[in-house]
């Protein structure tokens, strides 16, 4: 489903830093218009299913919660969700029940530490796995009432190309993209940069490297992506920094407590940190209400 690049031979060879012909530009540069009120929105994706996306999310929203800001993580990985898992939260409702109109989205959320507010995706139902463009718009429209109650709100989205993905970053100022160094994800993470910066050229892209040996490999590797960037679409990500492969995330997965709660000191603990302090999360605001954009986006 993704739009695969002529890349592997691209990605392959690493680019030394520095614009092509002075031409691209960095997305932080880009960032622009007047801002709405209501929450910031940040989304997470990455093409590739894996890749850290709901580790991010997960430990992003329960730092910027611990720090005073009201925050609210919405698990897009519709039918799939696990962010509710990494959180040792128990949601009642989801995602689905507000599609339904079962409940209202206010009333779907789930409270966790320090206010964290979430609402969880579900699983395993099928119409939130394949919605269609017209329960999408319902959906959106029904969560539209969040964005005056939270100052930020995560966004953390599943594998591939999805309408409500889609929808998503035709409607964000702001993307994190969490990719692996391996060629796999380089590619998707590449399409989905692709296909943001197409949509919304207004958009502002921030790129995590997680799961890497070491910062040699993180670092060639965005410079790998930093590169096809560059010469593809004249404009560049900005680099938020990389997170160690590291054991103490996959026992705090199965302890389920994120990893800068229950081991802050390990090394993907304060590499997330990264993450939770870039400054592209205070400047995460469209010139319209994120919902309203989507829903835009879907017609
Ligand atoms: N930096 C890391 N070091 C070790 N394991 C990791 C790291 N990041 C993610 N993982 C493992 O990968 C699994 C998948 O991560 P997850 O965030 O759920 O991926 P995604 O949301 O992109 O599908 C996690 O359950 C965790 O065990
Ligand atoms: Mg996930």
């Amino acid at each position: 489903m993704l739009n695969r690049l002529p890349l592997s031979r691209l990605l392959s060879r690493r680019r030394s830093g520095g614009a092509v012909d002075g031409q691209s530009s960095s997305d932080r540069a880009r960032r622009g218009g007047s801002p709405q009120t209501g929450a910031r929105v940040v989304c997470i994706a990455s093409g590739k299913g894996g890749t850290g996306k709901s580790v991010v999310a997960s430990n992003l929203a329960i730092q910027r919660a611990r720090m005073g800001e009201r925050v609210l993580l919405v698990d897009f990985d519709a039918g799939m969700a696990n962010a509710h898992l990494l959180l040792g939260m128990t949601p009642v409702h989801d995602l689905g029940h507000v599609l339904d109109g079962d409940v209202s989205a206010r009333n779907a959320l789930v409270k966790g530490p320090h206010g964290l507010s979430l609402l969880s995706g579900g699983v395993g139902r099928q119409t939130l796995i394949n919605p269609t463009r017209r329960q999408l718009d319902r959906l959106f429209k029904a969560l539209t009432p969040l964005e005056e109650d939270f100052d930020l709100i995560v966004i953390d989205h599943g594998a591939g190309l999805g309408y409500s993905t889609l929808a998503h970053l035709a409607a964000t100022s702001t993307l994190i993209l969490v990719t692996n160094p391996e060629l796999t994800a380089l590619s998707d993470a590449y399409a989905i940069y692709k296909r943001a910066v197409t949509v919304n050229p207004s958009i502002s892209v921030g790129v995590v490297i997680n799961r890497a040996e070491d910062e040699g490999l993180a670092k060639a590797a965005w410079g790998r992506f930093r590169g096809a960037s560059i010469r593809f679409l004249s404009r560049e990500p900005e680099y938020i920094g990389w997170v160690p492969a590291d054991p103490a995330i996959t026992q705090s997965v199965q302890q389920r407590s994120p990893v800068t709660v229950s081991w802050p000191d390990s090394p993907a603990a304060k590499a997330l940190q990264t993450v939770v302090t870039w400054s592209g999360l205070d400047l995460a605001r469209g010139s319209q209400p994120f919902f309203q954009r989507a829903r835009k986006a879907l017609r």
